[in-house]
């Protein structure tokens, strides 16, 4: 079976240059730190293309597949334009995820917006711009929806977000297909949702059936069973509505390599299972061949990505841990503590010293759960050192905050042996730019 992407810590094009030097994108990773200062995330837009092609190739043998890029992993114009110059489309969750791909220049008729309580404005920015799908997730959305959609003499163009009870093997806070999940209908409550849609929203179109099981998942076997239950609905709603729907968004999740003990399946394995299955159901419950949307975010976007910190400071416990600390952490990356995430690193710049040794890469802000890697070996550290974190593409910048009031770093895409900021650096001035003094309070 033919490797993918997804299945690598580093990027495609990372190597080490003559200097001795990391690179990435044919970029020297010490110069890139050296310019546009640390902590940086640095981009790889052929590792981007490349996970694209990945996917593109191995559904070939389904050629109703459509894919939606989950923009919730990293969403800024620059990955958007990428994304939809691949062909993708996107699976969006907020204004500012819609209003990102629509100034992107998108094809809005290619957007799904998710999301298990979209406000009015949202709904309506939603219609106004034209985005194709709505994964409408429980009753008061669909009121809501038709009612903006009647006032805007529309109709919008729906699937029923369902639960599908399975449960994968993921971290509990991000698995959301098991039945007790704040997201989607119950099974048992379709039908309610299909009576209001046909007799009383006239102005809700469906066309399918929509669910999303977890992320980092490496099981393979999920998806096959995904599908026979979302097969199984749509031919049952057939049979009892006259209903055909032939659309089923089976989400994403699909895992990366974050360290040398992940083992991600391939692309095309999974690829293969869920045609193999989608022609195994077509047959089964006699239903037409449907569209099938996919929504992988972490898959496309993680593995494309490192972050670059300068080292400074450290701490030798007596008789315990040595610590070595980065000029960022858990406001750039809140993976290691909101998930125990675990991420694989190296000292970007060359070393001379074939001294290692066991550390610990503990981040800058005022919690002691800032830890980024636990016991990794690497050269002996110097103060200045550049340290290179991988996969850090996916639920990085996009989870990032200004904790501790720290500027948010700037990202860079690299290619070709070229770099451009995709990104800026906040400023101070960024900082304070939403601050208001009230005037009796000015000193
Ligand atoms: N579709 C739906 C409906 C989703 O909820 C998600 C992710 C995706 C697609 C994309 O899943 P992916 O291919 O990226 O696994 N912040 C967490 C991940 C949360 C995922 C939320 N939903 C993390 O950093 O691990």
């Amino acid at each position: 079976m033919a490797s993918s992407t997804n299945q690598y810590i580093k990027p495609a094009t990372a190597a080490r240059n003559s200097d001795g030097n990391l690179s990435i994108g044919g970029c020297d990773l010490v110069s890139l730190a050296d310019k546009y200062g640390t902590p940086l995330y640095v981009l790889d837009e052929k590792t981007i293309r490349s996970i694209c092609k990945d996917y593109k190739k191995a559904f070939e043998k389904y050629p109703k597949v459509r894919m939606m890029y989950a923009s919730k992993a990293l969403c800024t114009g620059a990955v958007a334009s990428i994304l939809a110059n691949e062909g993708f489309g996107f699976d969006t969750v907020s204004a500012g995820e819609i209003y990102t791909v629509y100034k992107a220049g998108a094809d809005m008729s290619k957007v799904l917006f998710n999301g298990n309580n979209k406000s009015y404005d949202e709904l309506s920015l939603a219609l106004e711009l034209g985005v194709g799908r709505f994964s409408v997730d429980n009753f008061l959305e669909l009121a809501l929806l038709n009612q903006i959609a009647q006032a805007n003499n529309k109709t919008a163009d729906i699937l029923l977000r369902i639960t599908p009870g399975i449960e994968c093997h993921t971290h509990e806070y991000i698995q959301t297909g098991h039945l007790d999940s704040k997201f989607g209908f119950d099974l048992t409550q379709v039908d309610e949702a299909i009576d209001l849609i046909l007799n009383e929203y006239k102005n809700l179109k469906l066309h399918g059936l929509h669910a999303h099981i977890g992320s980092q998942i490496f099981e393979t076997g999920i998806y096959p069973d995904e599908i026979e239950i979302l097969a199984k609905e749509i031919s049952r709603i057939d049979k009892k509505y006259g209903l055909t729907l032939d659309e089923i968004n089976i989400g994403g999740g699909l895992g990366v390599k974050y360290t040398q003990d992940d083992f991600p399946p391939s692309v095309y394995e999974v690829a293969d299972l869920i045609v193999t299955k989608l022609y195994d159901v077509i047959e089964k419950y006699n239903i037409p061949e449907p569209f099938v949307f996919l929504e992988p975010g972490r898959s496309i976007i993680s593995t494309a990505g490192v972050t670059l910190y300068t080292l400074g400071s450290s701490k030798q416990v007596p008789h315990g841990t040595k610590y070595h600390a980065i000029d960022g952490g858990m406001a750039d990356n809140p993976r290691p503590s909101m998930y125990q995430a675990k991420y694989y690193a190296e000292i970007a710049n060359a070393k001379e010293t074939a001294n290692s040794e066991m550390v610990t890469i503990a981040g800058r802000f005022c919690e002691s759960g800032d830890i980024l890697i636990r016991n990794i070996v690497l050269p002996e550290i110097n103060e200045g050192d550049i340290l290179c974190v991988y996969n850090t593409g996916a639920y990085n910048y996009s989870m990032a905050s200004n904790y501790n009031r720290v500027q948010k770093p700037a990202m860079v895409l690299v290619n070709d042996s070229d770099a451009e900021v995709i990104i800026k650096r906040e400023t101070l001035d960024d900082l304070v730019a939403h601050d208001i003094i009230p005037d009796r309070l000015k000193l």
